[in-house]
Parts: structure tokens; sequence; C-alpha cells
């Protein structure tokens, strides 16, 4: 039988000890949300049924940030309510010694036909093209997240996510070379290309404090072949490559964030996304070696289905 020495000791984010290595991917499920993103009484009983069964961190599931550019609802327009339910929620962690953390999403540009750095194809329908956004806008985007964590932390929760540099989502789609045609400072290098993720962690200490811990998530490899064409045994790649992963996990790593969260693939290639029971079990877990070996701490999902 393996066993897992470490499973069970605590691990800090920033200045906040979690329990132990448990560690609840973050789930957008549909269920015990409000339309705006807050959480109805059930989904803090499904929370704190997580919490009892043993989790040290929690992250909650997406949660639009930028109600701004994109137009939708989110829980910067529901201020009051969001602090009274995070208490209430944050109140039955506490209980079980969990902490919950609040992925803020920065939206999933095209592959809701939303805007995107540059022009590209939406997912599942080439022939619609995103529109690219301005300078302005992503600037404002920046800042609404800053405004989101401060609202999360105020409602008591002890840290946020951001959602991500995965699934060909709007960060991903600033981060691959090959989405990204920008000719201005967040396009071009690594560096540019990331030049986001850095103002918006830096917009989140702004606002809460440096303390205030920030984790953000990445997959480590895209399993692409082009736009809508999964490379489904990995060997054609034109998004990001493990190699790559690690590179930009340092540089995520200097900028300030306080953690990683890893897992694979795009919506171009779900097989790998949400790996159904027959990809192999752990297939990510070598390439998030690599990464933790770089940097730490790190958290992998994905096809782990490791029998304890
Ligand atoms: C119903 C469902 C909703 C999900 N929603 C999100 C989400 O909001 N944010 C995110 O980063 N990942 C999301 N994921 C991805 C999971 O966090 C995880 O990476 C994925 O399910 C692969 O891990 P697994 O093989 O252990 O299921 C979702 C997965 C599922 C099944």
């Amino acid at each position: 039988m393996k066993t897992y020495p470490h499973l069970s000791s605590p691990i800090r984010l920033g200045s906040v000890e979690i329990k132990n290595r448990m560690f609840m991917a973050p789930m957008d499920t549909g269920f015990g949300n409000t339309s705006w993103g807050g959480f109805t009484p059930e989904g803090i009983e499904y929370f704190a049924r997580r919490a009892e069964g043993g989790f040290g961190l929690i992250y909650s599931g997406g949660t639009n940030a930028d109600c701004v550019v994109d137009g939708c609802d989110g829980i910067l327009n529901h201020p009051a309510e969001f602090i009274e339910q995070g208490k209430r929620l944050n109140a039955r962690m506490e209980r079980y010694g969990a902490k919950m953390f609040i992925q803020l999403s920065m939206n999933v540009g095209r592959n809701g036909g939303l805007k995107t750095p540059s022009p590209v194809p939406t997912l599942g329908d080439p022939s619609v093209t995103t529109k690219a956004l301005t300078l302005d806008e992503i600037h404002t985007k920046v800042e609404e997240m800053g405004r989101a964590a401060k609202l999360c932390k105020e409602a008591g929760f002890p840290g946020v996510d951001v959602h991500a540099l995965h699934w060909g989502h709007l960060l991903d789609s600033f981060a691959l070379g090959f989405m990204n045609h920008r000719e201005d400072e967040y396009g071009g290098s690594l560096s540019n290309r990331l030049r986001i993720c850095k103002e918006i962690v830096e917009v989140i200490k702004r606002e809460c404090g440096r303390d205030y811990p920030v984790t953000i998530r990445l997959a480590l490899k895209s399993y692409m072949k082009d736009y809508n064409k999964a490379s489904f045994d990995g060997s054609e790649e034109v998004g990001r490559t493990p190699e790559e992963a690690v590179e930009i996990a340092k540089l995520l790593e200097s900028y300030g964030y306080d953690g990683l969260s890893v897992d694979a693939g795009t919506l171009d290639a779900f097989y790998y996304a949400m790996p159904p029971s027959y990809v192999p079990a752990g297939f990510m877990l070598d390439m998030a070696a690599k990464v933790k070996a770089a940097i730490s701490p790190c958290s992998a999902a994905g096809g782990r289905r490791t029998r304890i």
C-alpha cells in the first residue's frame, strides 16, 4: 500500500496555514449559487459538508469579478448580500478548521464568444471571430479583480484564487503565444503575455494587503493541434508545453502569487480538462512534479483517482 506521509500535515499559503494538503478543486457545479455568484443556504451547507469531511482548503467555483467589460452580473453588484452570506459560510468553515478561497474569474473569453487579447476563432464556431480588448478594458478588468478580492476579504474569505491560465479562458488566451497577437505591452514576449497576471496580483495585494494569499490556476499542457482540434496523444502542440509551464510557474511566483493550482487541457481538448475514467490515472502528475520542484506550494487536479 502506498503511503502519503505529508498529506495530513499543515502547509502555508502566504500568511494562512491550511491544516492539511487535501484541497477541493474549484467546481462551478450549478448548485448552491445565486445567479450572480453568491451562496444560497443549500450552497453554504454543501461546502460545510465538504469541510466536515476533512478538506483543509476548499476553492469555490469560478465567480465573476468583472461586471463592467463583459456586462455580466457578479458579486460586485451585490456587496451587502455577499458579505452576509460569506460571513455565514466562513463561520461554518471555522467550525471544522477548513479555509475557503473564492476563485475570482476573469471570464471565459473566446470560449463564450467574449472579448480576447486579439481576434481569434470562437470555441465551437470558427466562422465567428472574437473582438479584441482595448487597453482601457484590460485595465478595467484588472481593477475589478482588485475590488472583487477586497469584497471577498470583507466577507471573511481568507484568500482568493485567480481563474485561470487554463482551458483557453481569458487569461490563458493572453499567455498562449498562438492566441495572443497583440503588439502592445500585453503581447509578444512571455513576460508581456503574463503582464496581466502580474498586474492582477499587484492590485489584489494593494487592495487587501501583502499578507492576503492569492493563488492562481495554470494548465500545464494545452493538448491542442489547432483551434477546435484536440491533440489526443499530445504529440502535436500549438499551445503550452510542460517546459513553458515551468517557466510560467517561476514567473508567477516572482510576481507575488502565494501558490499554484495546476491542471491540464483546454475546452478544445476537453478530454484532458475534464478527464474521463479512460484517461490514464495520474496522467499529469509527472508534469506537476516538475512545477513542484521549481516553485512551492503547488496543488494538482485532473484524473488523479489515486487509491489510498
Ligand atoms: C462540474 C465541474 C465544474 C468545474 N468548474 C470549475 C471552475 O469553476 N473553475 C476551475 O478552475 N475548474 C473547474 N472545474 C475543473 C476541476 O477543478 C478539475 O480541474 C477537473 O474536474 C479535473 O479534475 P478531476 O479529474 O479530479 O475531476 C470543474 C469541474 C467540474 C467537474
